[in-house]
């Protein structure tokens, strides 16, 4: 027994000296500087994997020739401005030669500048001087449809054989209750409101149009189309063009008849009450946009274009898909786990469709977890803010978040895209019923419904300058009106404050330029209700912190609670009502931000 006992001792004691050994070697090491790690390794970024996006639309960019309409001389008059505002890649909404039924998405020939715009030597002398300058140009493709005065709808119409099918004809339908009657093929509703098929004397045959009635769609059933997808982007590619926005896919391709006993499908009924059957919003569209079919097409070409890109070598030309559609059917541009047989990315609208000036800051973290979350591993993440399509920025959200909003998308993984305007914080203009143009309004809408859906307030000139039309063009009449808030909110006026949108907007996109922008890690989260903290670190390089108050009033967060953020750190950005700026250091962990106000600190890395 007691030999036992000693040996039990003994091994509890060896055990206890083993425990002292090692707190006093972890007591010496604690108090050792920690070796420094290695810089990590930084391999260098196809270029549109963390450009700078800006779209123009070129209608209300710059007019050169006063007649009141944006064209191209006036867009390589300001080419610096994108240089200046850095800026990698333009894209420009469509500049082809079309009637202007939908401002240029209603093309008649595919092959041609319109003449409004100006001449195929002004496009060539365009993108010599944009590529002189370091920018990409990006042209805006329509496939889905093409104008009723093109030749390809002319021929389809006159069934001449080689176009015959080019377009979704059908037979009516006859109508049970009224045997001279005829009915639509099917109940499908157009974008622009009202059946999606026109009747058409000539071929006695309805056509298929998703947006307005001149925007005829395209039969993506019919190879003959796709080889002409494939003869248009070549002959811009080989102008020199470096990719494409590629324009309202989810509606490229509907419901087949020969799976549905040779007839056009209904849609379902919403069974929403508010809406007529001629009205958007009447049918759930499940024959008429997100068919699984218009992927492969998609696929389709990203394979030309990855061909184009073999052939030819040079810089990367790209495509970039636009549509809207749920997380999912997003996602699937993108392609497969490597991201890389769809779209370069598809547009990540979650700003424009999932958050407003309503939103709190646990709604901005989750809105852009999800488009990281959903995206596919080798993906390309991107951030949009605006676009032609839809209310300015600083409306749907508050104009005390034009910063902070210009921060999340430069702060973020991946590309920043800015509408035109966006750098200098552009609100809507007002567009009166008698000035409104846009068909989607002149058709949803009448004199007290017409600002629900129209797109013009946020197409108004750019406002370059004080002078008469904010120096958009020296017309009497501009194309539409200019927004009444340019003698203070204007590019010339931002480039001399001290303080302005556009000068944290260059302070923001230079800051794009840090590996740890480009390469680092990201971390983000709310500290209340109202901020959020978005962080970008990397080992060794100095890391940035995003503080964002999207709220309406005063909020006090607690520093503590930001992981890599050491105290003291320096002001690089602030919002621009901020009481504090670019430079001072704040040392309290207990922050007070502002309504809106955003912060972006430098520290030093842990
Ligand atoms: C896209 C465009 C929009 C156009 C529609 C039809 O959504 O952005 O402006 O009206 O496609 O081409
Ligand atoms: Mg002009
Ligand atoms: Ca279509």
């Amino acid at each position: 027994m007691k030999a036992l006992k000693v040996v039990g001792i003994a091994v509890g004691s060896v055990a206890i000296l083993g425990l002292v050994a090692g707190f006093i070697t972890w007591a010496v090491l604690a108090n050792r500087a920690p070796e420094p790690l290695p810089p990590p390794e930084i391999i260098a970024l196809d270029w549109w994997k963390t450009c700078v996006l800006y779209q123009i639309y070129p209608r209300s960019f710059k007019d050169s020739d006063g007649d009141g309409i944006g064209d191209l001389k006036g867009i390589i008059s300001e080419l610096e401005h994108f240089v200046d505002a850095g800026v990698d890649a333009i894209w420009m909404s469509p500049i082809f030669t079309s009637p202007m039924v939908d401002f240029g998405y209603d093309i008649s020939d595919f092959f041609d500048i319109h003449y409004e715009y100006g001449t195929m030597e002004d496009f060539e002398e365009l993108l010599e001087k944009a590529h002189s300058l370091g920018l990409k140009v990006l042209l805006d493709f329509v496939p889905n449809h093409a104008s009723n005065e093109s030749e390809y709808y002319i021929k389809s119409e006159a069934r001449d054989p080689f176009y015959e099918d080019f377009f979704v004809w059908a037979d009516a339908l006859p109508d049970p209750n009224n045997a001279s009657n005829r009915l639509p093929p099917s109940n499908w509703v157009s974008q622009f409101g009202g059946s999606a098929w026109e009747w058409n004397e000539a071929r006695q045959q309805y056509y298929l149009h998703q947006f307005a009635i001149q925007q005829v769609d395209f039969n993506f059933r019919n190879p003959a189309v796709q080889e002409k997808m494939f003869e248009i982007m070549r002959f811009w590619l080989d102008k020199g063009a470096d990719g494409f926005r590629l324009d309202a896919l989810p509606y490229l391709i509907e419901a087949n008849p020969a799976d549905h006993e040779g007839r056009y499908p209904d849609d379902p009924l919403s069974g929403l009450i508010q809406f007529e059957p001629h009205q958007l919003g009447y049918t759930i569209p499940i024959y008429t946009k997100d068919l699984i079919e218009l992927y492969d097409i998609v696929y389709e070409w990203r394979e030309f274009i990855d061909q184009y890109n073999e052939e030819h070598g040079g810089d990367t030309r790209v495509i970039f898909s636009e549509g809207y559609a749920n997380v999912t059917m997003t996602m699937l541009y993108y392609g497969n786990e490597d991201g890389a047989i769809g779209a370069h990315f598809p547009f990540n609208f979650d700003f424009i469709t999932d958050l407003n000036s309503e939103s709190n800051a646990r709604d901005f973290v989750y809105i852009i977890l999800r488009w990281l979350t959903y995206m596919p591993y080798g993906g390309i993440p991107n951030w949009v803010f605006g676009n032609h399509d839809n209310n300015r920025m600083p409306t749907r959200f508050r104009k005390d978040m034009v910063d902070g909003l210009n921060a999340i998308n430069m702060l973020l993984p991946g590309v920043a895209v800015t509408y035109q305007g966006e750098e200098i914080g552009m609100r809507d203009g007002y567009v009166s019923w008698e000035d409104t143009v846009d068909i989607e309004a002149c058709n949803r809408g009448d004199p007290d419904t017409y600002h629900l859906y129209s797109r013009d307030p946020a197409r108004t000139p750019y406002h370059w300058n004080n002078s008469t039309n904010a120096g958009f063009s020296t017309a009497n009449r501009t194309w539409l009106p200019v927004a009444e808030d340019y003698p203070e909110l204007n590019l010339a006026k931002q480039k001399e404050d001290r303080i302005s949108h556009f000068k944290n907007y260059q302070a923001l996109t230079a800051l794009r330029k840090e590996k740890t922008l480009s390469h680092g890690e990201y971390d983000i989260r709310p500290l209340s209700d109202w901020t959020f903290y978005l962080v970008r670190s990397l080992r060794t390089y100095d890391t940035f912190v995003l503080l964002f108050n999207v709220g309406d009033r005063e909020n006090t967060v607690d520093l503590n609670r930001v992981p890599h953020l050491t105290l003291p750190a320096t002001i690089y950005v602030a919002s621009i009502h901020s009481t504090r700026e670019g430079g001072h250091v704040i040392s309290n962990s207990q922050l007070t931000l502002s309504a809106g106000e955003a912060l972006v600190l430098r520290a030093v890395p842990i």
